[in-house]
């Protein structure tokens, strides 16, 4: 069955976009260091500067991971679409400039719901445009703090949630990312390897001998949180075990074991995610997943897709935040 076919009752409406149109990503890696600040709307380019009062409603959700490709995009693509099925206003905002995989996929999907002329439904997107992956400088820092946090505050005035894509290195944007979670969500695959960003474990005895470098920097972050004016206490560090073998193994079992031992003296709650499937990875280029997908007259859900429908209810009933997942699950949410 091909895949358009699954979209063909989709409701048609053109519907407008959301997404900035100036989405680009500016690399500056390559070039020599600039002292100066660029121009504060070059950063996050769909808002104008100004003034924001009033607490603030949005739930922030970070997606985070020092670990390069542990599933970090692909997670927050499926939270954003999970939320928007539930009839959330979701914002969202990609820190990781580099690769800029979730702009892309909100790109994929603005292209995919105009060209089948479907109701679109989307996020409000925030790209960062600039890579700051060179902003060691205080100048620089200053002025990227006052334009990531004015642009959070306004954001989350007029929105459920924002769903925050960090990248898969330590940078001084996804570290004040960090600081604004209200729960974040850590995607480890499932091996040693991967574990090794939270914590070093002793080969023999699996006891962990020290916490590593990512777990020292959430909790810091977790600390400038409380210290700032206004915060809220919540903080819900969630790890979420993905690409899990669908056949449990030995390996599989002392990962989980081991995780669960981290959790409890860092102070985070473990629990199984995603399984490896090619149904989390095909629909990029489409900008889906499978919650856009629905059961038809001409196409029916296989065992492998109600399996990984499974894994994404559990995954946003696991965020604790109010979703009617039965409802978000619907067809009809898509109609
Ligand atoms: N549960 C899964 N099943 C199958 N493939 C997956 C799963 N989760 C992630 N992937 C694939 O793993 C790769 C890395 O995923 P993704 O880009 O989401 O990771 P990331 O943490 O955002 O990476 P980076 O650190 O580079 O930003 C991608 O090819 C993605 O399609
Ligand atoms: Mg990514």
């Amino acid at each position: 069955m091909a895949l358009l076919d699954f979209f063909s009752r989709f409701r048609r409406n053109k519907g407008s976009s959301n997404l900035d149109r100036r989405a680009y990503v500016h690399h500056v890696n390559d070039a020599p260091v600039d002292d100066t600040p660029p121009d504060i709307n070059d950063l996050f380019p769909s808002l104008k500067h100004e003034e924001v009062s009033g607490a603030p409603k949005a739930i922030i959700i970070v997606v985070g991971n020092e670990k390069g490709g542990s599933g970090k995009s692909t997670t927050c693509m499926h939270i954003i679409t999970g939320l928007l099925n539930a009839g959330k206003k979701v914002a969202s905002f990609d820190l990781d400039a580099r690769q800029g995989s979730l702009t892309r996929y909100i790109e994929n999907r603005k292209t995919f719901f105009e060209k089948y002329q479907a109701r679109l439904v989307l996020s409000t997107h925030m790209p960062v445009l600039f890579d700051t992956m060179t902003s060691d400088n205080q100048q620089m820092r200053a002025h990227i703090r006052t334009n990531f946090e004015h642009h959070i505050q306004k954001l989350a005035k007029n929105h459920d949630f924002i769903v925050i894509d960090t990248p898969g290195t330590d940078n001084y944007l996804s570290r004040l990312g960090h600081s604004y979670a209200d729960i974040l969500v850590t995607p480890v695959n499932d091996s040693f390897i991967d574990l090794d960003v939270l914590a070093h474990v002793d080969s023999e005895s699996l006891e962990i001998k020290e916490t590593s470098h990512y777990t020292a920097m959430v909790l810091e972050q977790k600390e400038a949180k409380k210290r700032r004016y206004l915060s809220n206490d919540r903080f819900d560090w969630l790890v979420m075990r993905n690409r899990l073998g669908q056949m449990r193994s030995r390996n599989q079992e002392a990962v989980g074991e081991v995780l669960q031992k981290i959790g409890r003296d860092v102070g985070f709650t473990v629990f199984n995610g995603l399984s490896e499937r090619v149904v989390y990875r095909e629909l990029f280029l489409n900008g889906l997943t499978l919650l856009d997908i629905r059961e038809s007259e001409d196409f029916n859900l296989s065992s492998s897709h109600s399996a990984a429908r499974a894994e994404l209810a559990n995954l946003l009933e696991r965020l604790n935040v109010g979703i009617d997942v039965e409802q978000m699950m619907k067809p009809s949410q898509m109609q």
